[in-house]
């Protein structure tokens, strides 16, 4: 019988007979997948976990001290916060294409967490010869979707699957590989993970660097994080996070178009608004949000982030849009 305390007492047996007494390390995002895994580990192997909290620059607003605060008060984990933000935009600069940033954010996440994971070790004294395993949240929809299910295509190399690179050093326990996203929910429960990060909607690995259309730069980067807390706040003030599976916003940062605020002509950016409801993430529909709501949050994010003078709706199901635009 499927039962999220089956699947805790079959994982938690598992993970014990995978790493033995050697240390683990888990990459901790603040999403559900590495909250629900990390506490998986947790219960299993207890103080042989640490997590390492990766601040790639590229989270949206409130998002790293939501992870050093709220799960760490809730589970009591180990955490290592590394702030990398400079070192991305380093990597990110004049990069463009999807799939290059792509490979590049999961590059440079892997090289920081190894950084990060040695230091844990060393800080540990012990041997760096010891075997060291990682954690990582991946579910079922990742595994199909970047060609390693059965009968799969390569849609894009999401960055927990597809995008690591040749010569990684763990061994990886995936204890959430064959769930999807509403089981991890009722697993997390179950550990007694709280309902604010069980409930939390998906957010991409690389994060915001996929939600800029052209290059990502700070400045890019503190705009759409603005638009983006203006959706998020609106949403959850009307009562929808749990009706829509998520509402990416997007900015064409490449794109500019005439607008008229306050006095005067502008010629700023628009974003896009990607509210999509789905069981999976493997098909969504375009979501229909009252128009009040998306009235708010227009007025709101162009009376207040003035690089940005027009908002648009994504009304695309997927397929054949993705839900991300890159
Ligand atoms: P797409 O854009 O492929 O997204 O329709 C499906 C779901 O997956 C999320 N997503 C990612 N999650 N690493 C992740 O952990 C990634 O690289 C990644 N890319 C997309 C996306 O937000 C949506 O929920």
């Amino acid at each position: 019988d499927w039962t999220p305390g089956n699947v805790v007492a079959e994982q938690v047996a598992a993970i014990r007979a995978q790493v033995g007494t050697d240390r683990v390390i888990c990459a901790l995002s603040g999403g559900v997948d590495s909250s629900v895994a990390a506490a998986l580990v947790q219960k299993a192997v207890g103080d042989q976990l640490t997590c390492v909290f990766v601040d790639h620059g590229l989270l949206r607003a409130g998002e790293a001290e939501q992870v050093e605060k709220d799960f760490v008060a809730a589970t009591g984990v180990n955490l290592k916060v590394v702030d990398a933000a400079d070192r991305f935009l380093r990597a990110l600069a004049g990069v463009t294409d999807p799939e290059t940033k792509r490979k590049i954010i999961g590059r440079e996440f892997i090289r920081v967490f190894e950084q990060a994971a040695r230091e844990v070790v060393e800080e540990a004294g012990e041997s760096s010869a010891e075997v060291r395993y990682l954690v990582q949240g991946t579910l079922y929809p990742d595994v199909v979707e970047s060609g390693g299910g059965e009968g799969a295509a390569n849609i894009k190399s999401h960055h927990n699957v597809g995008g690591l690179p040749e010569d990684l050093q763990f061994e990886l326990v995936e204890p959430l590989r064959t769930l999807f996203k509403d089981e991890v929910r009722a697993v997390g429960l179950e550990l007694g993970v709280p309902e604010a990060i069980v409930w939390r909607q998906p957010f991409p690995g690389p994060g915001l660097g996929i939600r800029i259309i052209g290059e990502v730069t700070a400045e890019r980067l503190e705009i759409l994080r603005a638009a983006d807390a203006v959706a998020r706040e609106e949403l959850t003030a009307a009562g929808l996070d749990r009706d829509i599976w998520q509402c990416p916003v997007v900015l064409l940062a490449d794109v500019r178009s005439v607008g008229v605020q306050g006095d005067g002509r502008t010629y700023g950016h628009p974003v896009v608004l990607r509210p999509v409801s789905s069981e999976d993430a493997m098909t969504a529909d375009w979501s229909r949000l009252p128009y009040d709501v998306l009235a708010r949050i227009s007025n709101r994010i162009t009376n207040t982030v003035p690089e940005i003078n027009r908002v648009v709706l994504d009304v695309t199901s997927k397929p054949p849009g993705t839900i991300e635009w890159e």
